[in-house]
């Protein structure tokens, strides 16, 4: 059954919740009424488009994919995660969340940002935009940060990172991501905060978790998080599967007798 925001708040401390990535109607489809949620997240920019990391895409990009993500996963909570750029102050916020909801059929947006953007969260969350938060590593932090950096290292940075989640919390976000923390932070983040917590590099005490669905199933051979676990070898399948194709035609194998008109 699809989730609403009031449904998932029962999960927490009942039981874990999954999310998983998706980019395009195929996967969403395949996806559909197996997770609690699908994000199209940014991460598209990189295992989608082959950038080197998510700062480029736009909000039009975002909503091309999430229509399609939409259109394949019609029983399962979206959320589209607002770009880079896209969320700079209150009003810059609202239009372009207003724009997902206008164009797409997802069920809400997400914000990387703590305390800093808890004011424009606020915004959002009083003008009826479900939001979704994502602390910790902001991938959208790259360049600023000069890297990705697992956060919550020491007590000052954990408290810091619970004042985040406190910040967003009461910001009025339903649902907070959070990104490659140690597990001593996250789940000090898990329990200071009533709404669920999704982790992804963030250890076994969140609410629930997610991975990106190219690194989870092999498809992205670029570079392995040392958080995810992969279920699949899908490079390995999928050139697998195209060498014997290949070698169908060659050998004139492909097409058979069933096969033609
Ligand atoms: O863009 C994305 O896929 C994300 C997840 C890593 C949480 O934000």
């Amino acid at each position: 059954m699809k989730q609403t925001v009031t449904s998932i708040q029962k999960a927490k401390g009942n039981r874990k919740l999954t999310m998983i990535t998706a980019y395009d109607g195929l996967f969403g489809k395949l996806f559909d009424d197996e997770v609690d949620f699908i994000l199209v997240g940014d991460s598209l920019n990189m295992s989608f488009a082959g950038n080197s990391d998510t700062l480029s895409i736009g909000i039009n990009e975002m909503i091309y994919h999430t229509n399609a993500v939409c259109n394949g996963a019609k029983n399962t909570f979206i959320i589209c995660d607002m770009p880079f750029g896209t969320y700079v102050d209150k009003k810059i916020a609202f239009k372009n969340a207003r724009k997902v909801y206008r164009k797409t059929q997802a069920d809400a947006v997400k914000i990387e940002g703590g305390k800093s953007k808890a004011k424009i969260i606020k915004y959002l969350t009083e003008n009826s935009i479900a939001v979704v938060g994502h602390i910790g590593l902001m991938p959208q932090n790259v360049k600023a940060e000069g890297g990705y950096k697992i956060k919550g290292k020491d007590e000052q940075n954990i408290q810091s990172l619970v004042n985040d989640a406190l910040a967003v919390e009461k910001a009025g976000v339903f649902l907070l991501v959070v990104e490659g923390v140690k597990s001593e932070a996250a789940k000090a983040i898990t329990d200071a905060v009533s709404i669920p917590v999704i982790g992804i590099g963030a250890g076994v005490d969140t609410d629930g978790q997610v991975l990106v669905w190219s690194d989870m199933f092999g498809f992205f051979e670029e570079f392995k998080p040392k958080f995810v676990r992969q279920y699949l070898d899908g490079a390995k399948m999928i050139k697998n599967g195209l060498k014997q194709y290949i070698e169908d035609v060659e050998t004139k194998k492909f097409p058979s007798n069933s096969e033609i008109y």
